[in-house]
């Protein structure tokens, strides 16, 4: 029986050596195969005796067991390589941290720049806003500084290579103030043919442009442009609006407000706002917050009313400024660095 014992371990050998699936089948039907070797061994049979039958038959057989049971292995054992290459492959580290999704939150500028908003409107203020690239007479010239006055130097600006209406250079609005004009002559315009004009109460915040670059200075920086024009309109209501508003934004009742001389040329008087808190990490320090003043009667006359019979006052005041005392930072390149760290603590 040598003859068989080889052809199982041919068929071992041969199993063993298959690398893939399809060669295994081919292999298979090498042996088992209707023309493979098991069968032709059974083909082989018909010359013998009945005797002779039964003993090579049965010897055959339990051969031909051995090698499907060699087979079923070698499959088993693909598979279960298969299945092992699969999973080192696909390998999932359960014990890493999953990535998890932050709530994203108010950059603190526009914090600041909201709770403005909402404390001057709980004052009865509107709020307005108006384009950042802007024509010379509404930066400037309306705004009681024509061209080369040296006041205009007080806020230099960056110029765009292109013509306004004037035939002068537009440029990056170097303030709020703009605002002033273009929301009066929308105001007098809308009221036009009525029997009586409201007052002329609203702030106006937005984004403005300086050549200017330090700790408390950025090209791009915000302001909010305030203007109360009415009939009877004075500095007390102004210092009122403003103590309030500081009071309110800050969050504390323990604030002094003081008006300190200055000079803009829309405003006559002018004066500088400072403010200094009694308590906390900034107490008996002066801070100066706004400029302000009596809107200038020329100023007055470029909105399109009469200088005669309305009075008030307008005030710029530093978003950003606002923001540093507020939240306590003392480099306001901070706000424009977008480190995440820095400004997720102002959510
Ligand atoms: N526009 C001024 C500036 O940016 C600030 C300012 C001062 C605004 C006095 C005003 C004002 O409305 O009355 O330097």
């Amino acid at each position: 029986m040598s003859d068989l014992n080889s052809l199982l371990e041919n068929a071992q050998t041969a199993f063993g050596q298959v690398s893939s699936p399809a060669e295994l089948e081919n292999a298979k039907a090498q042996f088992l195969g209707k023309t493979g070797k098991l069968t032709e061994l059974m083909k082989g049979m018909a010359a013998l005796s009945v005797d002779e039958k039964k003993t090579r038959g049965a010897a055959i057989n339990v051969i031909k067991q051995q090698v499907e049971a060699a087979l079923n292995a070698r499959r088993q054992a693909m598979a279960e390589g298969d299945l092992q290459t699969q999973l080192k492959a696909e390998a999932l580290d359960v014990s890493l941290p999953g990535r998890s999704r932050d709530i994203g939150g108010l950059h603190p500028i526009s914090l600041a720049w909201e709770r403005i908003e909402l404390i001057f409107s709980s004052m009865g203020f509107d709020v307005a806003d108006g384009p950042e690239i802007e024509e010379d007479w509404f930066s400037f010239t309306a705004l009681n500084n024509p061209p080369n006055h040296p006041a205009r130097s007080m806020q230099d600006t960056f110029y765009v290579d292109m013509q306004g209406e004037d035939g002068l250079a537009l440029n990056l609005r170097p303030h709020t103030s703009p605002m002033q004009i273009r929301y009066a002559q929308a105001h007098v315009k809308k009221y036009a043919g009525h029997a009586a004009m409201p007052e002329i109460r609203v702030i106006a915040p937005g984004r403005t442009y300086r050549v200017d670059s330090d700790a408390t200075h950025s090209p791009m920086f915000h302001q909010i442009e305030g203007l109360w024009l009415g009939e009877n309109v004075s500095f007390k209501d102004l210092k009122v609006t403003f103590l309030n508003f500081c009071k309110a934004f800050f969050e504390t009742d323990d604030l002094t407000l003081r008006f300190r001389p200055s000079y803009f040329p829309f405003t006559e008087p002018s004066a500088e706002i400072d403010i200094a808190f009694n308590t906390g990490p900034l107490a008996g320090r002066w801070l100066e917050v706004a400029g302000s003043g009596q809107v200038h009667p020329k100023v007055v006359r470029n909105m399109g009313l009469d200088h005669e019979t309305v009075i008030g006052f307008a005030f710029g005041s530093g978003i950003d400024r606002l923001a540093m005392l507020r939240y306590g930072v003392n480099d306001l390149r901070q706000f424009f660095d977008g480190n995440v760290r820095f400004l997720g603590q102002f959510r």
